[in-house]
């Protein structure tokens, strides 16, 4: 299975650190090719980190965005055809750009439209409550935190949490697209939250009660 993570920001950069020990290759996608190459230098994990750029990552069978809302529907637009078939991690959170509300309706949410823009795309949310502080230390005590995976293709959800599975979370099934807007909503209120106790960015949730 060929995977590629696209972006270089601070969630970009802390997906691939904890997807890519666990792969064969992973095909990691940039506007600026070069800048990416000179990034990857003396990565520990340099020999599986094939750079792209953003038309080349489309050669994958599981495309992990780490846009923001506002720049991944155009480029999917754009990109439409070639991501028939494909299955496509959805990670934004359609936050305003001051982080008090969301720019999707109530009814809606990021992962949903997404979806609706690429009807032929499998669509699955993952990574929106873990904020990129918490990919950079996954363990806090020692305990992992959890990350709900959803989507309306069966199949493709359980690819994508088989495909997170080894790195250092609790992966939950986290049921059907829909249930981001309850998940989206929870992030913002997360942050809210952990900026009020000083605790923002190194924040994300792991529910009491369930098993290992
Ligand atoms: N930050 C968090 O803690 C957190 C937590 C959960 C979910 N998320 C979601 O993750 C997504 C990324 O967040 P982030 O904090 O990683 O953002 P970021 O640091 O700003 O990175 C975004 C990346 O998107 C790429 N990009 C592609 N097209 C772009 C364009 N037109 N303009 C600007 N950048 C463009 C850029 O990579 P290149 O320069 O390599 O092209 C850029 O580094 C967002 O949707 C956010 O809601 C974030």
């Amino acid at each position: 299975m060929k995977v590629s993570i696209l972006g270089t920001g601070r969630m970009g950069k802390g997906l691939v650190n904890n997807l890519l020990p666990h792969l064969e290759e992973l095909r990691w996608g940039s506007r600026s090719v070069q800048r990416l190459t000179e990034l990857i230098q003396g990565h520990a994990y340099r020999s599986k980190i094939v750079p792209v750029d953003y038309v080349e990552a489309l050669e994958a069978d599981v495309i992990i965005h780490a846009f923001w809302f506002r720049d991944v529907l155009p480029w999917a637009r754009a990109n439409r055809d070639k991501l028939s078939g494909k299955i496509m991690v959805d990670i934004a959170n359609p936050f305003t750009e001051d982080f008090n509300d969301f720019v999707t309706d109530w009814g809606t949410s990021a992962a949903e439209e997404l979806q609706k823009l690429l009807p032929d795309t499998k669509v699955v949310g993952a990574f929106k409550n873990t904020f990129f502080k918490v990919l950079e230390e996954p363990l806090h005590q020692g305990l992992r935190s959890d990350v709900y995976v959803t989507g309306n293709d069966e199949e493709a959800k359980r690819t994508v949490m088989e495909l997170i599975e080894p790195a250092p979370f609790r992966v939950w099934d986290g049921g059907r697209l829909c249930n981001n807007r309850t998940i989206e909503r929870m992030t913002l209120f997360e942050r809210e939250v952990a900026v009020r106790y000083g605790n923002y960015p190194y924040v994300s949730f792991r529910m009491f009660g369930m098993n290992e």
